[in-house]
């Protein structure tokens, strides 16, 4: 049975959304895809239509337990490096900004390629972009923070190859996904538009295996990879989450670095 992560988290709102005359340069038409309906009543959007959707309802702040949890992991890991020279790719609506700001970064630079979403930043350099043809120079960055967007690539060796050429040599890659046991578990992500229907986002399922290739054969290397769980909580939505599931790790966060 399929289930969304939006009902069992019931007292939160989640995320998601695509645009239909663009073809991503991320995109693999042959590449697997969850996006059987999770109801009957949600309509299931690529990612271009979904986020377009999403914006106008998507906060610049974690809303959720998943993101909140994965936040607890990348904004430590992001703390302790220092930056000239920041990107966030898939930046949405701008959550990690100011965390990639506090690393003293002089140039710190939104990418998504949804220009809805693009307008909910405000007060940083954003631009609208394929995360898999970054319109930059190689090397042009020292830290790339990429959240919970890797997800909605297909090719995942397009999207680590990109990062490390807009990458300097000695910089830092930091990014999540969602955990692959939501493929295992058939979850599937959803959300409310502004006029409060239920939409649900296809998304591309990466195997941890996955993942480490795709970095090692961009020429990258790991540091770290981390598994977090939705931390224990007294809201009934999160305990009866945890309880159904056995407390399943809900992201993976991955920091690698591109050595001489
Ligand atoms: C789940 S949202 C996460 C937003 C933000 N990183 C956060 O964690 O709050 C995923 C974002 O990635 C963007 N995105 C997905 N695929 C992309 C691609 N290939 N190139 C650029 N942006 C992409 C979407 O438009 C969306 O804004």
């Amino acid at each position: 049975m399929k289930t969304t992560i939006n009902s069992q988290l019931s007292t939160f709102t989640s995320h998601v959304a695509y645009r239909t005359s663009h073809a991503a340069p991320c995109a693999s038409p042959a590449a697997p895809r969850i996006s059987r309906p999770a109801h009957r009543s949600a309509e299931v959007l690529p990612p271009r239509v979904a986020y377009e959707l999403w914006a106008d309802t998507y906060p610049a702040v974690a809303h959720n337990p998943l993101m909140r949890v994965e936040q607890e992991v990348v904004e430590p890991m992001l703390a302790k490096l220092r930056a000239r020279r920041a990107l966030d790719v898939g930046t949405g609506s701008g959550r990690y900004v100011p965390l990639l700001q506090s690393t003293g970064a002089s140039v710190v630079l939104g990418l998504d390629f949804s220009l809805a979403m693009l307008t909910r930043g405000i007060g940083h350099r954003r631009i609208c972009a394929d995360a898999c043809r970054l319109p930059f120079r190689r090397g042009a960055f020292d830290v790339i923070n990429a959240s919970l967007m890797v997800g909605d690539v297909a090719d995942l060796g397009a999207f680590t190859r990109e990062m490390a050429r807009a990458l300097a040599v000695g910089g830092h890659l930091v990014y999540s996904d969602f955990h692959p046991s939501w493929a295992e578990r058939g979850w599937s992500r959803t959300f409310r538009d502004a006029d409060g229907t239920l939409h649900e986002v296809s998304y591309h399922p990466h195997a941890i295996d996955d993942h480490l290739d795709a970095i090692e054969q961009a020429g990258l290397h790991v540091r770290a990879i981390r598994e977090p769980r939705v931390t224990r909580s007294f809201d009934p939505g999160i305990r009866a989450f945890r309880r159904r599931w056995n407390n399943p790790q809900a992201v993976v966060v991955f920091h690698a670095v591109k050595e001489p």
